[in-house]
């Protein structure tokens, strides 16, 4: 095992990379993050005559996020702790899901399933700062676009009293069946409704206009056309002053872990020229039709679009 104590970045960084050639874990001794606050990582600090560098345990977090791995800590000691880097799997990522006739790339017996976005604090604040800008607690029909396993309702559930929450209706819509059966059952009550159903034929649903609209991690996706779908979904599906959420990730989930960094075709490492375009092309759209329209987050970007007619 290796100890690092005053070594740089750029050499601790070339000496997992070199090391993760040939090993699925490293272990490597560090400055314990503990011995002192205040300090920002790459600070100097004197322990018994020898001099550290300072790292938090964001930094070799990031490190570990960065070289695709887990980061595990596996002994505290009074000045120094092991870490351990065990490398990812790339292959078990619902990415790698192949899609099938059925539509259940995404459904209950999917990788995709397991993953639980609330749980990961960057996603689940960024996401309840949007809902609190839209002011949810006023919204009345709520129409979520890729619903999948409800989750998104779920937050709601817990963010307004049940009174208000008992007026409100929720309608939810993706084509995979088996989510749609979940949800569902998760969400039994009369004010939600749940369909399996193509996005690419939201008009044979005859579907009421919502006040607020959510869509995360799915007007992306490959059978649908993004640009033509947003705006169709504005002009046609929202009310005159109703509000937007949309969540579009900039992160891809491998073998347990959620990795920064949108996933692009043709590229090896991740490139975020469509999520940007994307991004912007609603931006500058909405902020036309008189929105007033924010971008937060991180690991997925939210959209979020207030009306100042
Ligand atoms: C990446 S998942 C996101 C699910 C959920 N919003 C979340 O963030 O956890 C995309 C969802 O959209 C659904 N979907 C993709 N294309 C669709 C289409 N053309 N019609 C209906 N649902 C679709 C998938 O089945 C999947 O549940």
């Amino acid at each position: 095992m290796k100890k690092f104590i005053n070594e740089e970045m750029f050499e601790i960084i070339q000496y997992l990379e070199n090391e993760l050639k040939t090993n699925n874990e490293i272990y490597i001794e560090v400055l314990n993050p503990n011995v002192k606050d205040n300090i920002y990582t790459g600070e100097k600090i004197k322990i018994e005559e020898k001099e550290f560098i300072y790292r938090s345990y964001k930094s070799w977090t990031d490190l570990s996020e960065i070289l695709f791995c887990r980061m595990l800590i596996i002994a505290l000691n009074e000045n120094t702790v092991v870490l351990k880097f065990l490398k990812l799997n790339k292959l078990d990522s619902f990415h790698n899901d192949l899609n099938d006739e059925r539509n259940e790339k995404y459904g209950e017996n999917s990788t995709f399933f397991r993953i639980n976005k609330n749980e990961e604090p960057v996603f689940l604040n960024t996401y309840l700062n949007a809902l609190k800008n839209v002011k949810i607690e006023e919204k009345r029909n709520i129409l979520n676009l890729g619903i999948n396993k409800a989750d998104e309702f779920d937050v709601i559930k817990k963010l307004i009293n049940e009174e208000i929450l008992n007026q409100m209706n929720f309608v939810g819509i993706d084509y995979s069946k088996s989510a749609i059966e979940y949800s569902k059952n998760r969400f039994p009550k009369e004010n939600f409704s749940f369909y399996t159903h193509d996005i690419n034929k939201l008009d044979e649903l005859n579907l009421k206009k919502a006040d607020l609209l959510i869509s995360i991690g799915t007007l992306q996706s490959s059978g649908l056309n993004f640009k033509l779908l947003f705006m169709d979904l504005i002009q046609n599906y929202l009310e005159d002053k109703g509000s937007i959420i949309l969540g579009f990730p900039n992160c891809r989930w491998i073998n347990g872990e959620m990795i920064y960094g949108a996933k692009a075709a043709n590229y090896s490492y991740s490139e975020q020229s469509v999520l940007y375009k994307d991004v912007y092309f609603c931006k500058k759209y909405l902020q036309q039709k008189k929105y007033r329209v924010t971008l937060t987050g991180k690991n997925y970007l939210f959209l979020t679009a207030t009306s100042i007619k």
